[in-house]
């Protein structure tokens, strides 16, 4: 069990089981580090993560683990964090020493994301796949050469091996390589836009990929595509997935486990099944899609 055990004091005296409204300071309250289960391995692991731009908190003391080999997935509102979040897994915002860190693999030593100089920043990137919520492909260039990038700049690779990389890539999200491989990213469709990004994020076959919302503007049969290849990756290849969705049917089918991420705290972290029970009014409205509760208070 996760951190949906009643936190901080009897659970009768919740207000979810005595039909008492909640608090804000309920609400918001996150979940406590829940112990390692058997069989499983931290490899990301987060301690009281915060970050602040000016005045406004936006992350509030983020604690969980994310295990090897397992698709975690966040849920929360917008505006909640998760980008942010994402953002400093991939090292583009440095959290300060000891909030956020990778351990040791048989490859790769621990991390310290909050220490680490740019060599080990870089090294870490390169075991990283991301999917960007704005797909982030070069105008200037080709698919071929956007999907294809990591492996021409990073690996120089020889051209006919990017060439067939490229393409057997774009084939795992439903793209006809023969049909896009050599127009630029104007000249498709934002789906197949967000596609030719994951094929991206998927070339150099990373160790972790995270995604920001990987089926956002995508039709229904490429989504259920998009959640089978990241299921695919993760039995497959170990790969360890974090993916923020606001595709509810998406993140139930694919996660191991579901994080709620409400005004910078997980409120919610567990299986599905347990996030599916969970109590606190945040969970049931994100999870129903409701227009009545705490999320759109004090807007009418
Ligand atoms: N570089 C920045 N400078 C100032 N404020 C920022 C910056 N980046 C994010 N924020 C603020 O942090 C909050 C969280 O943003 P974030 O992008 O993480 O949300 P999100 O959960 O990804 O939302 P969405 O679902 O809409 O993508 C927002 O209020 C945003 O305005
Ligand atoms: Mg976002």
């Amino acid at each position: 069990m996760s951190g949906l055990a009643p936190r901080g004091g009897a659970a009768e005296a919740r207000p979810g089981s005595t039909g008492r409204k909640w608090t804000m300071a309920e609400l918001e309250q996150g979940t406590p580090l829940a112990p390692v289960p058997a069989g499983h391995t931290p490899l990301i692991k987060l301690r009281d993560l915060s970050r602040s731009f000016g005045s406004r908190q936006v992350l509030r003391g983020l604690t969980c683990d994310i295990y090897r080999g397992e698709t975690f997935v966040v849920l929360g509102g917008s505006g909640s964090g998760k980008t942010t979040l994402l953002r400093h897994l991939m090292g583009l915002l440095q959290p300060p020493a000891g909030q956020l860190r990778i351990e040791a693999t048989d490859r790769h030593p621990a991390l310290d994301l909050g220490q680490a100089d740019q060599d080990a920043m870089l090294v870490w990137r390169r075991r990283l796949g991301v999917v960007f919520q704005n797909a982030a492909l070069l105008n200037s260039l080709t698919i071929l050469e956007n999907v294809g990038l990591p492996l021409i700049e990073v690996d120089r690779r020889p051209a006919p091996e990017v060439h067939e990389r490229v393409c057997q890539a774009l084939r795992k999200v439903y793209l006809k390589p023969e049909d896009i491989l050599h127009l630029k990213p104007a000249e498709l469709s934002g789906g197949m836009r967000k596609r030719a990004g994951i094929a991206r994020a998927l070339i150099h076959e990373p160790e972790i990929v995270l995604y920001d919302e990987p089926t956002t503007g995508l039709d229904p049969v490429t989504t259920t595509g998009v959640g089978s290849l990241i299921s695919d990756l993760r039995d497959r290849l170990g790969v360890t997935g974090v993916v923020i969705t606001h595709d509810l049917g998406m993140a139930f089918a694919i996660a191991d486990r579901i994080a709620v991420l409400h005004r910078g705290r997980f409120i919610a972290l567990g299986t599905p099944d347990e996030v599916r029970a969970d109590e606190n009014p945040v969970v049931r409205q994100l999870l129903t899609g409701s227009v009545d509760g705490p999320l759109t208070e004090g807007y009418a």
